[in-house]
């Protein structure tokens, strides 16, 4: 039986089903697990979610939540000896997770690409910027190294950093966080990715430069009708980039949708302790920003239950027919819009349009 007809039956599906038809990546129940001294660690521990060509998925959480690890699986960028891997990734129908390292190494650069959270990290220090970005291009494409050359020029000047034709020539350090910041960019988008994730892409950079970048994204995007992996901080930029919104607790999905009812009629309390604990960029005020109580759950002996049940303000509230040592699944909670909470649709309902709504 597959997993939408277990739905369709009321059983408990791992995933959330979806129309995926469409879908230019689809990740389904992603587990990203490393073996360590202190035990099994589950970074990721059943992901599932799509991405349509021209549309962004924003991800959220705090930090430890497993966005960084879900994308590198993406990426096929897990392979160290402690992980174990599973579930399917499939990208514009190949799927990856099973395919040769050899192959989805080609898809990278290729047909996805990746900002990293560290730009230092991601470009060599003793290679100049260009000669980095040259090399990108041409591991995908048979030219001279003048014509790669030609390309990085062009695109140093696409992501607004100025006489492209002398810093190309730079290296990495002699680059402000800015232009650095660009620079990658500038590197990963070289081969016109289809899939391109960004992964706090605008962290540690001042507002202006945090605008220019996103709106960066934002042109080649519809220039490339790329998908979008945005992951952040930043409520703000989530509410202006997102056509969907994936909210991560602890390894899983807790809450996922359209950004706009994500925002609007949220439906689990860990998005409603993120809204009220996110700063926006779009908003001046923080002085209404309330911490969410406690801390994020220990990836090694992952609570029974709800993995949000030590912090949750409505943890005791009675619920019809469930105990707390069952773990909620991903139900159903609008169209295309999924919340894993025990709560009733009613309870949820009152409690964000009495108690949370009014306060935010
Ligand atoms: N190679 C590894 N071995 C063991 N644990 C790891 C490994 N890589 C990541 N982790 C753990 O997986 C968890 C999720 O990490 P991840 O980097 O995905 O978090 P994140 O949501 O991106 O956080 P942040 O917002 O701080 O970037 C963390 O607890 C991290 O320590
Ligand atoms: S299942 Fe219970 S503890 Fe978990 S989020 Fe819902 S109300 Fe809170
Ligand atoms: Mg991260």
């Amino acid at each position: 039986m597959s997993k939408l007809e277990k739905a369709a039956l009321g059983e408990p599906a791992t995933v959330a089903p979806t129309d995926a038809d469409d879908a230019f990546l689809s990740v389904r129940d992603l587990r990203i697990h490393f073996n360590t001294d202190d035990g099994l660690v589950k970074s990721v521990d059943g992901v599932s979610f799509d991405v349509q060509r021209g549309k962004t998925l924003g991800i959220v959480g705090e930090s430890g939540s497993g966005k960084s690890v879900t994308s590198l699986g993406v990426m096929g960028l897990h392979r160290s000896a402690n992980a174990r891997v599973s579930g399917e990734v499939w990208l514009d129908g190949q799927e990856l997770i099973g395919a040769e390292p050899d192959e989805v190494r080609r898809l990278r650069g290729r047909k996805m690409a990746m900002i990293f959270q560290d730009p230092l990290s991601a470009m060599h220090p003793y290679y100049s910027v260009g000669h980095q970005i040259i090399e990108a291009y041409r591991v995908h494409h048979k030219v001279s190294k003048k014509v790669a050359r030609q390309r990085a020029v062009e695109m140093l000047d696409r992501v607004g950093i100025p006489e492209p034709d002398k810093r190309v020539d730079g290296y990495p350090h002699e680059f402000s966080g800015g232009m650095r910041q660009r620079a990658m960019i500038a590197m990963s988008l070289v081969n016109n990715p289809e899939l391109l994730i960004a992964d706090e892409p605008t962290t540690a950079l001042d507002v202006t430069v945090q605008a220019q970048i996103l709106d960066l994204i934002r042109d080649l995007q519809k220039e490339f009708g790329s998908a979008v992996i945005m992951i952040t901080h930043d409520l703000g930029v989530v509410a202006e980039m997102a056509d969907d919104l994936l909210v991560m607790y602890g390894g899983r999905c807790v809450e996922r949708g359209p950004a706009e009812k994500v925002f609007s009629e949220p439906r689990h309390p860990y998005t409603w302790g993120l809204l009220g604990s996110m700063p926006r960029l779009d908003r001046e005020e923080t002085d209404r920003l309330v911490p969410i109580k406690g801390s994020p759950p220990s990836l090694i002996n992952v609570p029974s239950g709800c993995a949000f049940n030590p912090r949750c303000p409505y943890a005791d509230i009675p619920k019809d027919n469930v105990t707390r040592t069952v773990r909620p699944e991903l139900t159903e909670v609008g169209s295309q819009h999924w919340a894993a909470c025990h709560m009733t649709q009613e309870q949820r309902e009152r409690i964000w349009t009495e108690e949370i709504a009014p306060k935010l």
